[in-house]
């Protein structure tokens, strides 16, 4: 098992309250490290990002409050819950304690796919793909071994810390409500069908109901991972920001609403670059939208992009909800994606994958061509 080379570590602003408390931990995809307890940075020490990525200054006078921070963590893929369950019960059980609790991690914000990512073994799938045909009142919708081993995961996490945040996010709704009719990119057409409006927002009141009758309240929801991202061979959808605005005011938000789900509604989910793209859907969906996802993938990656962000929306929060270290990444680049954030009205960070097997998988077999370079995943 392969768990993405995360370094953890506390910020200097953590009250650690035990001597013996370890103050960082450290896991590598060689399996050095596994979670263990690890000197941690220092500034101008072995920081090649340089000391501003490490510093953080905390003034704790009433006149210093700034952001909440709803916590860190990372996301549950079918790849994650898949190598998670090869484990014994006594193992997956400890595992699950050192991620999840204070006496480990303390991992608290966990993000999870709804129904295949790239990080799914084959074939890809949805809640209800009913054989590519029209399932206009999702008679067909059923979570599938997948989908019920994903809640039984999350279940097992939130047993473990009942105070764990969920997030939900797809990276396509069933391929017969898009223009496509695929759950793949293709460069025409990979845009929601709007004759199937009503079932794409049903299709997420019956999510979200039956990971709550699994035991599973989910907390918010994205409805699309990466909405700009119309990759080729991958589960992805185009949202545009205007339509997203009015499928989440018109559409999701009262179905949510009506079904009586609690459950936020989160806008953009993707990289820092198109700030106007969350501007817009809050704009238009005001009423259900107060929290913005980003992820850390723009090619000039700027957090100050959530400052600016900030100053315009004063009461929007902020969360990191995406980044991918690869193994050939500097290690350092955990504390970027986790730093950068909170240095800028951040409230949280999300990692990518809380685990795959040694080979980044199972992933899809991208059927549209080879696989992309581990990489570029
Ligand atoms: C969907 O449900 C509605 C209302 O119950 C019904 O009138 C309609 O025939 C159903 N459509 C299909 C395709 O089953
Ligand atoms: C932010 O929230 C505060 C307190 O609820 C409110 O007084 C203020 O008007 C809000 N600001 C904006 C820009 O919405």
């Amino acid at each position: 098992m392969f768990i993405i080379p995360l370094t953890l570590f506390s910020l200097t602003v953590t009250i650690v309250r035990t001597a013996d408390y370890p103050l960082s931990y450290c896991s590598s995809s060689d399996g050095t490290y596994k979670l263990t307890p690890f000197d941690k940075p220092t500034p101008g020490n072995a920081t090649p990002a340089g000391a501003s990525t490490w510093s953080l200054t905390v003034d704790d006078t009433p006149a210093g409050r700034k952001q909440k921070v709803l916590g860190f963590g990372a996301c549950v893929t079918d790849s994650t819950v898949a190598v998670f369950n090869l484990l014994s019960e006594s193992k997956l059980a400890e595992l699950l304690r050192t991620l999840v609790t204070r006496a480990g991690a303390g991992f608290n914000l966990m993000r999870h796919t709804v129904g295949c990512s790239d990080l799914s073994g084959d074939p890809a799938y949805t809640y209800d793909d009913n054989g590519g045909s029209a399932d206009v009142n999702l008679t067909g919708f059923n979570l599938g071994d997948r989908g019920n081993a994903m809640v039984a995961m999350l279940k097992r996490m939130r047993d473990v810390n009942p105070k764990i945040k969920i997030l939900g996010s797809p990276w396509s709704p069933p391929g017969w409500m898009k223009l496509n009719r695929k759950l793949w990119g293709t460069t025409k057409n990979n845009n929601l069908d709007h004759a199937y409006v009503d079932p794409y927002a049903q299709y997420f009141v019956k999510y979200l109901e039956a990971y709550r009758d699994g035991g599973v309240s989910v907390d918010a929801i994205t409805i699309q991972n990466e909405p700009h991202n119309s990759r080729n061979g991958m589960p992805t959808m185009y949202i545009y920001a205007d339509e997203s605005g009015r499928l989440i005011n018109e559409k999701i938000g009262p179905a949510l609403k009506a079904a009586g789900l609690r459950t936020q509604v989160w806008a953009w989910d993707h990289n820092t670059d198109v700030p106007e793209y969350p501007q817009k859907v809050l704009d238009t969906a005001p009423s259900f939208v107060k929290t913005v996802a980003w992820h850390c993938y723009a090619r000039n990656n700027d957090w100050a992009t959530l400052s600016r962000f900030h100053e315009r929306n004063p009461n929007v929060t902020q969360i990191m909800s995406e980044c991918w270290t690869s193994p050939k990444t500097g290690w350092v680049h955990a504390a970027d994606f986790t730093m950068g954030p909170l240095q800028n009205w951040g409230g949280g960070a999300i990692a990518w994958a809380l685990g795959t097997n040694p080979e980044y998988g199972p992933h899809l077999s991208y059927p549209d061509g080879p696989a992309p370079p581990a990489a570029d995943l």
